[in-house]
């Protein structure tokens, strides 16, 4: 079958859609389907390691995952739930495809266990440690509406939101 992916467009911090809370996906059907494909390819072609629904525009819960060197590893999380956090955290080094050209340090659990019905709509448990565990928290925080900025300084995110809207008015002539 040949499928017809689409790039989609990816909002940009400080975007207020960002903020938006996403519904739970009610079915897994052929639309949520072409969804995660669309999701993957986009993710792919940003180079990101992680791309939630509401970056996209769509304020349903899903998230598509590759933190593999190969990019071969493709993982999809419906309606995911945190069933279980280490009792420890530690700060990491994030980016995010919202905020082109921003790293900074966030406060994640070591370790989580993610409860998701993958693209089959078969429900799993995914044990996650390292560099994939901070990426599902990072891409559930957007599912509610939180972008990782948010954990930072209002005085850094000040700054950060004055040189997205100075890009984006750049990108934008
Ligand atoms: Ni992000």
């Amino acid at each position: 079958m040949n499928q017809d992916m689409a790039l989609l467009s990816i909002l940009c911090y400080p975007d207020p859609r960002l903020h938006t809370v996403a519904k739970p996906v009610a079915v897994v059907d052929a639309r949520m389907q072409t969804l995660v494909a669309d999701m993957l390819e986009t993710m792919y072609a940003a180079k990101g390691i992680g791309l939630a629904a509401t970056q996209v525009d769509i304020h349903e819960r899903l998230i598509v995952i590759d933190v593999s060197e190969e990019r071969d590893q493709a993982l999809v999380l419906i309606n995911p739930e945190l069933v279980w956090t280490s009792p420890t955290t530690h700060r990491n080094e994030e980016g995010c495809l919202s905020v082109p050209g921003i790293y900074d340090g966030v406060e994640r659990f070591d370790a989580v266990h993610v409860r998701a019905l993958d693209q089959h709509g078969q429900s799993r448990t995914l044990q996650a440690e390292a560099l994939l565990s901070v990426c599902i928290q990072h891409e559930m925080d957007h599912l509610m509406g939180k972008v990782f900025v948010e954990y930072l300084s209002p005085l850094k995110r000040n700054r950060i939101k004055t040189k997205m809207r100075k890009a984006q008015r750049e990108d934008a002539r």
